[in-house]
């Protein structure tokens, strides 16, 4: 291969740019240009590329200075776009043109699971050679442990909710905080965890608002009687009730109880999508990005990398971490994680079940 494209797509993700300079170095010592595509499959479909790599006079490559920069921060330096156009099937075709004019004969792929339908897509209906790459903080896509910015914005959270427990204990006050995760409870889950927080409200538990209402009331309730002087209640966004609206309906059910009761609601939104990327997501960033550079060279296409740290079966790659799973099958594991039927959304259910008694102690 002499020339491959890389494009970001959906939601960025701390670790996004760190993968895209792995590739551009591993493309350059291979003696491959790489070029960036830039706003995801909107500027595939108008031939919007960049080169990443460059020409030295003794005729080898290297990387661009701002692709070196931009391994360390967090976002995107390529842009990134949910394009509507590539969902259509013209639009697909109107990209594969574009591919072919400039010469590419790969495509890397970095984001969620749109991205990665539409890096199938472009597989299957033009035999266009793709690789994906998980990226999308709310850790909901199959086959993969992890994918890039699920660290970084686990940190995020976690120092953010470390702010509102300094000033939760010093008013004796209950918190309810919102963190991202549209589809999947995930971030939540493992915040909640890490800050032995009382609770953890997950679109994923099926609760009504009603049952909501009680939960929180009853946590808050036997939470101060214990003496606590922080009650931490971390929400996903995927649950339909807003924070504020929980905490009114929770305050008004609690009046006469407990008359002074003051809960805060925090919603931490897209804070929880910026920052530089930790230490983890650009190992891993830079492990799948190498990953994804060998399988296209190896003529691997329709499969997304993934971070595997145990073996389970997939195609080996000289990094024991990553494993290459087919698209088709990446997406059904993911449409499973959403929908509640895979293994590992009932496990972590049953886990956070477990840990509830003893995470509001
Ligand atoms: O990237 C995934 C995600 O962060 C979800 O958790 C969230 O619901 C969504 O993106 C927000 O998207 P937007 O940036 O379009 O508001």
């Amino acid at each position: 291969m002499k020339k491959i494209l890389v494009l970001t797509s959906g939601g960025d993700s701390p670790g996004m740019n760190a993968a895209i300079r792995a590739i551009a170095k591993l493309g350059a010592a291979g003696g491959m240009q790489v070029f960036g595509v830039q706003e995801g499959y909107d500027g595939l479909i108008d031939g919007r590329f960049r080169e990443l790599t460059k020409a030295l006079p003794d005729g080898h490559l290297t990387v661009d200075n701002e692709v070196e920069a931009a391994g360390g921060q967090g976002g995107t330096l390529l842009g990134s776009a949910r394009s509507s156009r590539f969902r259509e099937v013209a639009g697909r075709a109107e990209a594969k043109k574009q591919m072919d004019k400039v010469g590419a004969e790969g495509l890397i792929v970095i984001g969620g699971n749109g991205s990665l339908t539409g890096a199938h897509a472009l597989a299957v209906e033009h035999g266009v050679k793709v690789m994906g790459i998980p990226g999308s903080i709310d850790n909901d896509i199959g086959c993969t442990a992890t994918s890039l910015g699920v660290d970084t914005a686990l940190n995020t959270i976690v120092q953010a909710c470390d702010h509102i427990s300094d000033t939760a204990r010093a008013h004796r006050r209950a918190f309810l905080v919102e963190v991202m995760g549209r589809d999947c409870g995930y971030l939540a889950m493992a915040s909640a965890v890490a800050m032995a927080a009382d609770a953890a409200l997950m679109r994923e538990q099926g609760k009504s608002e009603e049952q909501l209402v009680q939960d929180v009331a009853g946590i808050i309730r036997n939470g101060f009687a214990r003496g606590k002087r922080r009650i931490l209640i971390i929400k996903a966004e995927g649950v339909q009730v807003s924070c504020t609206k929980l905490v009114r309906l929770t305050e008004d059910l609690m009046r006469l109880e407990l008359p002074n009761l003051e809960i805060r609601a925090t919603v931490l939104g897209h804070v929880v999508r910026g920052g530089n990327p930790s230490y983890s997501d650009r190992a891993v960033a830079g492990r799948l990005g190498l990953g994804a550079v060998q399988g296209l060279v190896s003529g691997a296409t329709d499969e997304m990398v993934a971070w595997l740290p145990v073996v389970s079966g997939g195609i080996a790659t000289p990094d024991s971490s990553v494993q290459r799973f087919p698209l088709e099958r990446v997406l059904e594991e993911t449409r499973a994680l959403i929908d509640g039927t895979s293994p590992v959304t009932k496990r972590r259910l049953v886990l956070m079940g477990k840990a509830a008694g003893v995470l509001s102690l």
